[in-house]
């Protein structure tokens, strides 16, 4: 199976681990080629308790991307999530160093350097140092700075870190499950990445990404990440409080919970009966969607209060005008996005993986949003090496346009091929 020239993007949820593999397109598109999705049971609140189980499962959705695709995965941009993980907001400063003072990218890495100088526990370490802005003598609000002049170049950047074992245990299960981590990304940028539009993204919005065992929350403005958190509650919390109040086993409150729970209470109907199964017994009780909603609806306030209490935390001096995008398979009860607007005051609508190409339907869902943009931080990544590539060597863009070229003829040929049959 070929294995060059696509980018996978790996999730490992609390309730089910994703393999998206994709191909990049040009202008940073890419096309979905396959998906792979396999329950994941070894985890608690995003943090994984079981390596050896969520290596089987991180197998089980590989090897079916693998088959879909008809590629065969080696790496992986991997997701990272769990309530350990920190977001600090940091300045570095440095002297400009190139010929005439103008800034070269040497200045840029040593003035990324100086922000990650931030007194840290010792047991967490720093996955994402991502610029928000650079500050040229005094002049903010520039994105790239190499080429421009001046005395004194400073940094604006947010420093996501997360606990070292956490994050050796995601890659130790990655390895286990016969893959390689390319690069380690938050799970809530990953979302967000997924499902704001750019007019979002520079505004200033939310995402609310409601997992079954986290809530996390990405905060973005003027086109980067502005501060990301993760609580440790989620969608299950509701599956629990309606199997211990309906007295169901789990996997009947999960599924009614699918079926007919909805919010707020006061959308619900007194009229639709369901017949519930009464734990330890053959029995079915007969309760109303109301008494249903009524069980569901302080939880789902309490998520809601404690998203509004972090983004506090973040201290994010504007307004939201983006305002809030709820995504995670939580986001798909009914209701949500009208609950959520009312406790965080904010407008909020639902929001999913969009504007890829190949196979996009099948992962055009909330469920997905966070492997999807997992493949969309890939593409990234790698139109930005091949940009620096460009800039260090006068022959880098040629030969990287000869290669895009030889790409788009061969993927042209492979289409009209497929298209003939
Ligand atoms: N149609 C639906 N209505 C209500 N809830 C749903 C629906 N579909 C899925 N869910 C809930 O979504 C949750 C799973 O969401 P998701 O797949 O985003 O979580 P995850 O990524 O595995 O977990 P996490 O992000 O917390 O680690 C489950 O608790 C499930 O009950
Ligand atoms: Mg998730």
């Amino acid at each position: 199976m070929p294995r060059d020239n696509v980018v996978v993007g790996l999730d490992i949820g609390t309730t089910k681990v994703v393999v998206v593999v994709a191909e990049p397109a040009p202008e940073g598109t890419f096309h979905i080629l396959g998906l792979g999705e396999a329950p994941s049971g070894g985890l608690r609140k995003g943090v994984i308790i079981d390596i050896e189980g969520v290596a089987r499962a991180i197998r089980g959705a590989a090897e079916q991307a693998e088959r879909m695709s008809g590629h065969r995965i080696s790496s992986a941009y991997v997701g990272l999530t769990g309530p350990h993980v920190g977001s600090i907001n940091n300045r570095g400063v440095v002297a400009i160093t190139g010929p005439g003072g103008e800034v070269v990218p040497e200045d840029v890495e040593r003035v990324l350097q100086a922000a990650q100088v931030i007194p840290l526990p010792a047991e967490q370490r720093i996955i994402h140092v991502i610029p928000r802005q650079y500050i040229i003598d005094g002049y903010d609000g520039i994105t790239d700075p190499v080429g421009m002049c001046g005395a004194r170049l400073e940094v604006e950047a947010q420093i996501v870190t997360a606990a070292g074992a956490a994050v050796q245990n995601v890659v130790k299960s990655v390895e286990r499950a016969g893959l390689s981590v390319e690069e380690l990304v938050l799970s809530p940028l990953a979302s967000s990445l997924a499902v704001l539009q750019p007019a979002e993204r520079e505004l200033g919005s939310v995402v609310i990404d409601l997992g079954g065992g986290t809530t996390e929350i990405a905060l973005v403005s003027q086109g980067s990440l502005w501060y990301a958190g993760v609580l440790p509650i989620g969608s299950e919390h509701i599956t629990s409080d309606l199997a211990v109040g309906l007295r169901t086993p789990l996997a009947q409150a999960e599924e009614i919970k699918r079926e007919y729970g909805c919010v707020p209470a006061s959308q619900a109907s007194d009229s639709l009966i369901i017949e519930v199964p009464v734990v330890g017994t053959k029995e079915k009780r007969k309760v109303s969607q109301r008494v249903l909603a009524s069980i569901i609806e302080p939880r789902v306030e309490e998520i809601f209060h404690l998203v509004k209490q972090e983004m506090e935390k973040s201290k994010f001096p504007g307004l939201l005008p983006g305002g809030a995008v709820l995504t995670g398979g939580g986001s798909l009860l009914r209701g949500m996005p009208q609950l959520a607007s009312e406790v965080l005051a904010l407008p909020v609508r639902l929001g999913w993986p969009g504007g890829m190409g190949g196979l996009a339907d099948m992962v055009a869902s909330p469920l997905y949003s966070t492997a999807v943009g997992l493949v969309s931080y890939g593409v990234n990544r790698i139109a930005q090496g091949q940009a620096a590539a460009a800039r260090e060597s006068p022959w880098g863009s040629l030969w990287i346009g000869i290669k895009n070229w030889w790409h788009d003829l061969f993927i042209g040929i492979k289409n009209w091929w497929r298209d003939l049959f």
